[in-house]
């Protein structure tokens, strides 16, 4: 059998400023556009992570989607919904938050707890049409 990638999908809604203190005020909005508000927005994002791995002979799983489920919700879904992102995530603190930093930080977050099959990727939706993706190389 070959490899077979399951997927968990959440919610969650965050705000943020995308800045860079080395820039002025008008030089940041250039560059980063609505992102960089001074006083923050938000987005509802959405989530998506990728196992991948050979199906158990006894269970049929690659992972039990339970654990997946669980593991974002403690390392990363409960740490930043309905955060300010610039100020109140531990593990994005000095990160510019842009949606690859943050993919690439829940990728962090996640990847030492998932003990059957491998992350094989984070998917990062900003908004419906703006996404990104991490596989950890
Ligand atoms: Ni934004």
């Amino acid at each position: 059998m070959g490899t077979v990638y399951v997927y968990r999908r959440a919610h969650f809604s965050a705000s943020h400023r995308l800045f860079d203190p080395a820039l002025t005020n008008d030089q940041n909005d250039e560059l980063f556009g609505g992102c960089s508000n001074p006083n923050g927005h938000g987005h509802n994002y959405f989530i998506e992570v990728c196992v991948a791995g050979i199906p158990a002979a006894a269970t049929g799983f690659v992972i039990d989607l339970k654990k997946v489920k669980q593991v974002l919700a403690d390392r990363f879904l409960n740490k930043v919904d309905h955060k300010n992102l610039n100020v109140d995530v531990d593990f994005l603190s000095g990160i510019n938050p842009t949606t690859e930093n943050i993919a690439v930080a829940a990728w962090n977050q996640i990847e030492p707890f998932i003990t059957e099959g491998k992350l094989y990727s984070i998917r990062l939706y900003e908004t419906e049409n703006n996404f990104v993706e991490y596989k950890g190389v």
